[in-house]
């Protein structure tokens, strides 16, 4: 099978960079067509410059980085700098990066590629705030005709909030462009914290991957090393979640999730549960959202694992 056209929208971060460099590692899966970034854990300067300097270490030159928005469209900006480390990249050595972002605004590249591509062709995962995607869709309503789906990193359910009790951070960053986007009538595949939260390093998956010599295994093994410490520190958890990942392994292995129809209402105006997800099962209408419920985390980490080496 020829590999799927795929961008990614990103935050990096060190869980999406993590994601970025499985994605990179699986050029038999994926086209990518290009990597967009936003503002989120850190600022949009610095997501541009993490996602080049991934795009370095996974030697994948060929692949175009777009700087995108570089706050939420309405709401104050609050970033993950604690749970990232001040570089965004946790304590990755930060060199700079080989070559720059593109000239073209994250927006416009999505909004041009998506008006001209074939129906049902691209398929998007966005592992940040989902700004750049609803300026997409303000900037062109008809880019939903090109995407096949839209894997979202967002939301909770059963789990709670990771930022606030009650918000997760990719919609508590930016609630007003996830109302957008979720009541866009897209092809979205949204996958929370309830997923998210199975899918946690474990000593005998470190110890899995830090045998393995490439500098993209070295890397994620160092990356996921410092969600880790911040997980135990800031969460009072063993096991950094490989939030970010989730999408991309739902991309390839979509037999690994369990999902479900889902409507996804998101609070945009109470300041106490801004960003919450209201992820409603009982539907009234038909509808083209799904939510993970379930994941096989260790089938997660065979892919991770497999891809790396
Ligand atoms: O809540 C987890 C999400 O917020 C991940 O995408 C992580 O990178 C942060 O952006
Ligand atoms: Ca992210």
């Amino acid at each position: 099978m020829s590999p799927r056209p795929l961008i990614i929208d990103c935050d990096p971060g060190v869980d999406d960079a993590v994601a970025l460099l499985l994605a990179f590692a699986s050029p038999d899966v994926f086209d990518i067509v290009g990597v967009t970034t936003v503002a989120g854990n850190v600022s949009s300067t610095l997501t541009a410059r993490n996602a080049c300097i991934i795009r370095d270490i996974a030697e994948r030159a060929d692949v175009p980085v777009f700087a995108g928005a570089a706050g939420p469209l309405m709401a104050e900006t609050v970033e993950a700098g604690h749970f990232h480390g001040e570089s965004g990249l946790g304590d990755l050595a930060i060199a700079e990066p080989s070559c720059d972002v593109s000239a073209a605004h994250a927006v416009h590249f999505l909004a041009e590629t998506l008006v001209a591509a074939a129906p049902n062709s691209i398929s998007l995962a966005v592992t940040g705030p989902l700004t750049n995607l609803a300026l997409a869709l303000r900037l062109a309503p008809e880019v939903g005709r090109a995407l096949r789906e839209v894997v979202i990193m967002g939301g909770a359910r059963t789990e709670g909030g990771n930022i606030t009790a009650s918000a997760e951070f990719n919609i508590y960053a930016d609630p007003h462009a996830a109302r957008i986007v979720f009541a866009s009538g897209l092809p979205i595949v949204a996958i929370g914290l309830d997923a998210t939260h199975q899918v946690r390093t474990t000593d005998a998956r470190m110890r899995e991957l830090g045998a393995l010599s490439s500098a993209r295994a070295r890397a994620a093994h160092q990356l996921l090393r410092f969600g880790e410490h911040v997980e135990r520190t800031l969460a009072g958890r063993e096991g950094a979640p490989l939030h970010d990942p989730c999408p991309i392994a739902y991309l390839m292995r979509p037999d690994l999730f369990t999902t479900v129809p889902a409507c996804i209402a998101v609070e945009t105006e109470s300041t106490l549960t801004r960003g919450h997800t209201a992820v409603e099962f009982r539907l009234q209408a038909p509808t083209n959202t799904r939510w993970a419920a379930q994941v096989d985390a260790d089938g997660v980490f065979d892919e991770l694992i497999a891809r790396l080496a």
